[in-house]
């Protein structure tokens, strides 16, 4: 799509009635609108395997946006938004579908609609079938600046991600492929470039001099929310840790590129991606840990254990929670360990990066009580706080020499401002044609190379897995990661 707003655009969702499309990608799109971000002729096909009409099409579409939207959502102020849209019926393997949607994309209506985005809000399974039929179709080929967006997780190993890297380029070039990682869209997850680069004052605490370790943790207090068909297959190292938490690890981790370009940017999160140390097969046990959840309680509510959710195969030995422990062999970092975890039907959601600082090498307290000073942290939170917080001693008033730990803590939101969905940002950026924050295939693949021997080593170990109480933590026998005995989960600001 060209990035002006006034020429004639489509944008066709593959698996319009799908979780994604009505959790995000619907709701993403209306705010767009009301904020007058969408360009003028762009008309959306919602294509999907129900048997419906546009009539159907457009109750559902109006039922989903007063449920995310809420009051500000009326059906008078969405009279355009709902204008803009066609509903396409099809199975995704089947070509006479993509007859009708050829069709469709013809129509007056569309004007002469040369840039279309097909998003794939489909199970990655379904990827190959809708690619082929593009393909087959001759939609694929660009009369105009033809798009593709193909959610994560891209391929589940690496073996499979490149045989999908091959069927996207046998019909569409790079400049024309969108992989996209929501996280990247998330405003404090943008943040932290700003927070490392533009002050003078972090960049010479941010190595191995300074920094004990680095935990980045994405806690969630939701389960699997009916997709136990998809995610029984994925797991949470599959659908949170090579992904989204990799690419936090890398912008963490990252030297700063020479200009905020987008290949500059990735070329120095792959460099971090390719310093990770691999993880021999002995040592898995050391550096991964994996359990499922059980039934419990969860802010007061009793919830499921993940074997008993529908669709979750008997016996299913899928983790849902992981904790992982990183080596990066680099001047920076070399020594320091990352310790990655996430997991589902937690305590709380809580999403935030966490750096724990060196003890300060001389004991000049050590007569006092202040003998064992608690070490200092710098934590970045992602959600649902966005903010920031450091934690230093100060002297408390008084005549004998004892501290307290001062948080200082910047939200990084004025009350009046309103939080963006990582997809309002994304689909703009696709719809715009900005490629900035879209993943390049290599860090892909060397994401899924630091995750392969863990992978391999699990799936021969199917048998047993341990569990935790839904409403916790997780289990405690994640800490045995942990380099030192005075390290610890860190679960809150
Ligand atoms: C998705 C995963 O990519 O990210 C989900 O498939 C997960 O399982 C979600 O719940 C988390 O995203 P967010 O934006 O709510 O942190």
């Amino acid at each position: 799509m060209s990035s002006t707003p006034d020429t004639p655009c489509a944008l066709v969702i593959f698996g319009a009635t799908g979780n994604l499309s009505s959790l995000k990608l619907l709701p993403a799109l209306f705010h767009l609108e009301q904020a007058g971000r969408l360009p003028e002729h762009l008309s959306i096909i919602a294509f999907s395997r129900r048997d419906w009409n546009n009539s159907d099409w457009r109750a559902h579409l109006s039922e989903i946006l007063h449920q995310r939207i809420g009051e500000d959502f009326t059906e008078a102020a969405a009279e355009h938004f709902f204008s803009r849209f066609t509903y396409v019926q099809g199975e995704f393997q089947d070509p006479a579908a993509y007859a009708r949607l050829l069709e469709a994309l013809a129509r007056p209506a569309m004007g002469t609609c040369s840039n279309v985005v097909f998003y794939l809000a489909i199970k990655p399974t379904e990827y190959p079938a809708v690619i082929r039929n593009l393909e087959e179709s001759g939609l694929n080929e660009p009369r105009g600046l033809h798009r593709i967006v193909v959610e994560k997780p891209f391929g589940e190993d690496i073996e499979s991600a490149q045989v999908l890297n091959q069927l996207l380029h046998r019909c569409f070039n790079e400049e024309q492929i969108f992989r996209i990682d929501h996280y990247q869209g998330k405003e404090t997850v943008q943040n932290l470039l700003v927070f490392r680069f533009a002050n003078t004052l972090i960049e010479p605490l941010w190595n191995r001099n300074f920094i004990d370790h680095v935990q980045i943790t994405v806690a969630e207090d939701i389960g699997i929310g009916g997709r136990a068909d998809y995610y029984d297959r994925a797991g949470a190292l599959r659908d949170m840790l090579q992904n989204h938490m990799m690419q936090l690890l890398t912008l963490v981790a990252m030297e700063p590129p020479p200009a905020l370009e987008p290949d500059a940017l990735r070329d120095e999160k792959v460099k971090v991606l390719r310093s990770i140390r691999p993880i021999p097969r002995k040592a898995v046990h050391a550096h991964a840990f994996r359990a499922q959840y059980a039934a419990g309680s969860v802010h007061d509510q009793s919830v499921l254990g993940y074997s008993q959710e529908a669709g979750v195969e008997k016996g299913s030995t899928t983790e849902t929670f992981v904790a992982a422990k990183f080596y990066i062999d680099n001047w920076r970092w070399r020594g320091v360990p990352f310790y990655l975890r996430t997991g589902k039907r937690l305590k709380e959601q809580q999403s935030m990066i966490a750096l724990r600082l060196r003890h300060p090498p001389q004991q000049l307290f050590r007569e006092t009580p202040l003998e064992t000073l608690e070490p200092n942290w710098i934590i970045l939170s992602i959600q649902p706080q966005e903010s920031m917080h450091m934690e230093i001693h100060v002297k408390q008033p008084g005549l004998d020499m004892d501290t307290r730990l001062l948080q200082l803590h910047a939200g990084f939101r004025a009350m009046n401002e309103r939080v963006l969905d990582a997809y309002e940002a994304l689909l703009l950026d696709v719809i715009e044609g900005d490629r900035t924050l879209f993943i390049r295939f290599d860090e892909v693949e060397w994401a899924w190379r630091v995750v392969d021997p863990i992978l391999k080593f699990w799936a021969q170990e199917r048998e047993f897995i341990h569990t935790y109480a839904a409403g916790t933590w997780g289990p405690q026998e994640a800490n045995r990661l942990f380099d030192s005995e005075d390290q610890e989960w860190r679960n809150s600001l």
